[in-house]
């Protein structure tokens, strides 16, 4: 937040102009209200909601699983050409977890297929962040697992992907970086 009022150039300014509604009961077309069993999944007969519509055809759902399950992200039908796995890592600090899913996202993604991921070197706001968010580790404190770049990069190498390319932001807080998977 600090950084989007500070450089409104750099992220946009969405929170002005791109509100979320305050009216839950059609959340971008789901109703979100306490107590509803709708979600941006399926539809209520089940049916996958398509995300990205292509030359007339639906090319992209959402399906729901777990990123640390190795063998739930070797299960992913049809294998997926690329897989990105964004802003994830940074949140867990066992690199035993990290390791199953960069393991299950290697086992997916075919030869020559990419991996994009995101990298956290450090983070400015790391106390306010731990002291505000407790929400994805059953109540703990959301204390932000900085990687340097090299260890980020060598959980990917020992997956079994071959780094191509980096990008990184003008302070070196966030990096994107891409992979291409091995032959195993
Ligand atoms: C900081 S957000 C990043 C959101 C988005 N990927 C991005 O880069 O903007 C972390 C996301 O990880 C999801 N998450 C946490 N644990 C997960 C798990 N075990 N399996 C799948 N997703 C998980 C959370 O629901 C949350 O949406």
């Amino acid at each position: 937040m600090w950084l989007e009022v500070n450089y409104p150039d750099v992220f946009g300014g969405t929170w002005s102009t791109a509100p979320d509604p305050v009216d839950l009961h059609s959340f971008t077309g789901i109703d979100a209200t306490s107590g509803s069993t709708q979600n941006a999944y399926r539809t209520k007969d089940g049916k996958p909601i398509n995300l990205v519509r292509m030359n007339g055809k639906d090319i992209a759902t959402f399906e729901r699983g777990d990123a640390f399950d190795r063998d739930d992200l070797a299960r992913i039908d049809p294998a997926p050409t690329i897989g990105i796995v964004s802003g994830l890592y940074e949140l867990f600090p066992d690199n035993t977890t990290v390791r199953r899913s960069l393991e299950g996202l290697a086992a997916a993604i075919p030869p020559k297929g990419y991996l994009v991921y995101t990298g956290q070197p450090w983070h400015p706001q790391l106390e306010m962040i731990g002291r505000a968010l407790t929400s994805h580790r059953r109540g703990q404190a959301w204390i932000m697992r900085r990687r340097t770049q090299a260890e980020m990069d060598q959980l990917v190498a020992a997956a079994g992907f071959r780094k191509i390319a980096q990008r990184i932001d003008e302070w070196g807080i966030f990096t994107v970086s891409l992979a291409e998977r091995l032959s195993p």
